[in-house]
C-alpha cells in the first residue's frame, strides 16, 4: 500500500500524480500561433511508489516524460513514465527498492549493484535530441531512448558501445554551425571517480572523438558550454566519498572550503592540453552560453556564492543557508598561464538557475536570456512546499545582457513557473525574436497550464490548460519536424 503522508514536500499541489494520460485537442484560451509546429517535451520527477526513505530528495523520483504536440494552432498532450530498469523492477516488487540519491549502498539487497550504479538511474532530468533520436537523460547513468511520438521507452543506450563513460550528462550542447553535439560523463569509471570523458557526435550522430581527463576533485558537473574551440564544464562545492556513501548518506555533501572550477577541454587536437581554472566557493548548476573574445573565454551563467542544496549537508556542520543565484559573467584567459578567473555580476536580481537562450547562438555573443524568478513586488497567495528551495517564481524575465535591462511577465498570484523554452518565430528570425513556452503550476486551480508568450512584448498569447496537475518538471525542450520524425 502506497503511503506518501510522511513526505513533507509531497502534499497538495505537489503530491505525486502517478498516472499516464493522453488528451486530444487540449483546452486553449487565447490563440496558439499557427506557425508553432513541433513538440514541447518536458521531463518531470514523479514518484510512482513512496521512496524507501521519506527524507530522500525529489531528485531521486521516477522520470516522467510529457509531450505537447503543437500543430495548426491546436495542441495534443501525452504523458508516460520513463520505463527504466529501476521503474520496472519496482513495478514488479510493487514498492521502492532504491535508497538515497545516487547512493547504491542504501539500496534494497535485491537490487544493490555497487559495480553498476548507473542502473539506478531514473532518467528524470532533460529530454535531449541527438541526430533524430529522443532521449531521457540524467547525469547518474546512460540515457534512455524514447519514441518521440508514442513516448514508449525503447531502452538505455551506450551508442553502439562507443560511449565508454558509465554516465551521460543531462546537458549536451549542439554546435549550430558544425551540427556536432558535445557531451560528457563524469564519475565516468565508477561512483566517486574523478574521471571525466568528453565526446563529440558528428552531425550524423556518430561518436567521432573521445577525450579523457580528470576533475580536480569529484563534484557535481551538471552542465557545460561550448565555444568554437572549447568545451567548458563548471563545477564546485559538492563533495562525495565512499565513506559517506557507506554511511547511507545522499551522494553529495557541501564543502564551503572547496573552490569552484572550470574544466576547459579543446575541441580539436588530442585533448591532452585541457586546463582547469579556479574560482571561489560557488554553486554552479547551469550555464547560459559562452564565446571567445581574443584569447579569452567568456562564459555567462547563473551562480550562487554558497550552497543552494538544502538536502546536501554541510560537511563542516554549518546550518543550511539558501544562497541566491544571480546572472554572472566569467572570463578565463587561454593566452595566460594564470589559472584564475574574473567574475562580474551582470544583474543583482536573484533568479533561478534555469536560464535559457536562443540556442541558434550557442558559441557566439548573445543578447538575451530567459528565466523564471520570484518577483516579490507581486502578490502571492498560495502554499509552497515545505522546502527552502521553494520560491514564488511567479514571473518570466527577458534579460538583455547588452543594455542590462529586464522585461518580465507576471503569471498570477497562485502561479509558480518552471523553466521556459525559447522557439524562434521563423528560421531567419533575429536573436530572441519568437515565443517563450513555459509550464505554469496554477496552485489555485490545482491544474497545470502551458503559457505561450511573444518574446517581443513578453505578453501571453495563449494558455494550454491541462485538466490535472503535472508533477514538477526539471527541464523541457522544443523539437520540430526537422529534428525528429514527428507524426
Ligand atoms: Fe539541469
Amino acid at each position: 500500500m502506497s503511503n506518501f503522508s510522511t513526505m513533507r514536500q509531497m502534499t497538495g499541489y505537489f503530491a505525486p500524480t502517478r498516472f499516464e494520460a493522453d488528451i486530444i485537442d487540449c483546452e486553449v484560451t487565447g490563440e496558439v500561433p499557427a506557425e508553432l509546429d513541433g513538440v514541447f517535451y518536458r521531463l518531470h520527477h514523479d514518484w510512482f511508489f513512496p521512496p524507501l526513505f521519506p527524507d530522500d530528495t525529489h531528485l531521486s523520483a521516477d522520470g516522467y516524460i510529457s509531450a505537447l504536440r503543437f500543430r495548426d494552432g491546436s495542441v495534443d498532450y501525452r504523458g508516460r513514465y520513463v520505463k527504466t530498469d529501476r521503474y520496472e523492477r519496482q513495478r514488479t516488487a510493487r514498492r521502492s527498492l532504491y535508497g538515497y540519491y545516487r547512493n547504491p549502498y542504501s539500496d534494497d539487497p535485491s537490487v544493490r549493484d555497487l559495480e553498476r550504479p548507473g542502473r539506478r538511474t531514473t532518467a528524470n532530468t532533460t529530454p535531449v535530441v541527438i541526430c533524430g533520436r529522443l532521449f531521457a537523460t540524467k547525469e547518474e547513468g546512460l540515457p534512455y531512448e524514447i519514441d518521440p511520438n508514442t513516448l514508449e521507452t525503447i531502452g538505455a543506450t551506450d551508442f553502439g558501445g562507443r560511449w565508454k563513460s558509465e554516465t551521460f550528462t543531462a546537458h549536451p550542447k549542439r554546435d549550430p554551425d558544425t551540427g556536432e553535439t558535445l557531451a560528457f560523463g563524469y564519475e565516468a569509471t565508477g561512483i566517486t571517480s574523478r574521471d571525466v570523458y568528453v565526446y563529440t557526435f558528428d552531425r550524423a550522430g556518430q561518436i567521432t572523438r573521445e577525450v579523457r581527463c580528470k576533475a580536480p576533485y569529484t563534484t557535481m558537473l551538471h552542465d557545460m558550454s561550448i565555444t568554437a574551440n572549447y568545451i567548458i564544464i563548471p563545477g564546485g562545492g559538492c563533495v562525495t566519498d565512499l565513506k559517506r556513501l557507506e554511511r547511507h548518506k545522499p551522494h553529495w555533501g557541501w564543502d564551503s572550503e572547496k573552490p569552484s572550477f572550470f574544466l576547459v577541454v579543446p575541441r580539436h587536437g588530442d585533448g591532452a592540453d585541457h586546463r582547469v581554472f579556479f574560482g571561489p566557493e560557488r554553486s554552479i548548476v547551469h550555464t547560459l552560453n559562452a564565446h571567445e573574445k581574443g584569447s579569452q573565454i567568456v562564459l555567462d551563467l547563473p551562480a550562487a556564492s554558497g550552497n543552494t542544496w538544502p538536502f546536501f549537508d554541510d560537511v563542516h556542520g554549518s546550518p543550511f543557508v539558501m544562497h541566491e543565484n544571480t546572472i554572472r559573467r566569467v572570463r578565463m584567459d587561454m593566452g595566460s598561464a594564470n589559472n584564475g578567473i574574473e567574475e562580474d555580476e551582470l544583474f543583482s536580481l536573484p533568479v533561478t538557475s534555469f536560464t535559457r537562450v536562443d540556442e541558434r547562438f550557442f558559441t557566439k555573443p548573445n543578447r538575451y536570456t530567459f528565466v523564471q524568478f520570484a518577483d516579490r513586488q507581486q502578490p502571492f497567495d498560495a502554499a509552497l512546499p515545505d522546502d527552502p528551495r521553494a520560491q514564488p517564481n511567479n514571473s518570466y524575465g527577458r534579460f538583455d545582457l547588452t543594455t542590462r535591462t529586464m522585461k518580465s511577465y507576471f503569471a498570477g498570484p497562485t502561479h509558480v513557473l518552471q523553466e521556459p523554452v525559447f522557439v524562434p518565430r521563423s528560421r531567419g528570425a533575429s536573436e530572441g525574436d519568437g515565443y517563450l513556452l513555459g509550464t505554469v503550476h496554477n496552485l489555485g486551480a490545482m491544474r497545470t497550464e502551458i503559457v505561450i508568450l511573444d518574446t517581443k512584448t513578453m505578453q501571453a498569447l495563449a494558455h494550454v490548460v491541462l485538466p490535472f496537475r503535472n508533477a514538477p518538471q526539471i527541464h523541457g525542450i522544443w523539437a520540430d519536424a526537422t529534428e525528429l520524425p514527428l507524426q
